[in-house]
């Protein structure tokens, strides 16, 4: 398995629109594994392909705490079948937009179809933080992130931090 770079916003790709996967082959598995262990490493829950260049509709997600035992879930060509009436607030974070968080409204539960890491077409029934973290990968795969959710000045507000810790990033490398 390979740990990938991750694509940092704002950067031109993180806006672009997934395509569907054909079938998951060896190729889209080995993906999936690596998009894992680059999350865990992160770490994070939540990655979509897109965040390390891959423009193909696969996300990868894990919610469980850091006392439970892993729960790996391996997504191709996820698609919302079912939202719940009543919505949740959640303060989420990206790993493309490290160290920022914001509260995003969004439905308290969802029923996800898509083809697991086996080709295999499944149903995933989520409530809560799984909800929230499926919600949010399946958002990257259309270029949406969770301060696309927030306000302009929040959002702007986020971005030029973004921005703003990039530079002193380079500034730092160039003096090393
Ligand atoms: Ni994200």
């Amino acid at each position: 398995m390979t740990c990938l770079p991750i694509i940092i916003a704002p950067d031109p790709r993180l806006k672009r629109k997934s395509i569907p996967v054909e079938r998951v082959d060896d190729e889209v598995s080995r993906l999936m594994s690596d998009m894992l262990e680059t999350m865990y490493a992160a770490p994070g829950i939540g990655l979509a392909a897109i965040q390390v260049g891959i423009p193909k509709r696969i996300i990868v997600v894990d919610v469980a705490g850091a006392e439970e035992p892993p729960a790996p879930i391996k997504l191709a060509n996820p698609e919302l079948v079912e939202v719940s009436d009543d919505d949740m607030c959640q303060e989420e974070g990206c790993l493309s937009l490290p160290d920022q968080f914001a509260v995003v409204v969004r439905p308290r539960a969802v029923t996800v179809r898509y083809l697991d890491e086996h080709n295999v077409k499944r149903h995933l029934r989520a409530e809560g933080m799984l909800a929230t973290c499926i919600q949010h990968e399946i958002d990257h795969l259309e270029g949406i992130l969770f301060v696309d959710h927030i306000s302009a000045i929040r959002r702007n507000m986020i971005l030029r931090r973004l921005v703003k810790a990039r530079k002193a990033k380079e500034l730092e490398s160039a003096m090393a």
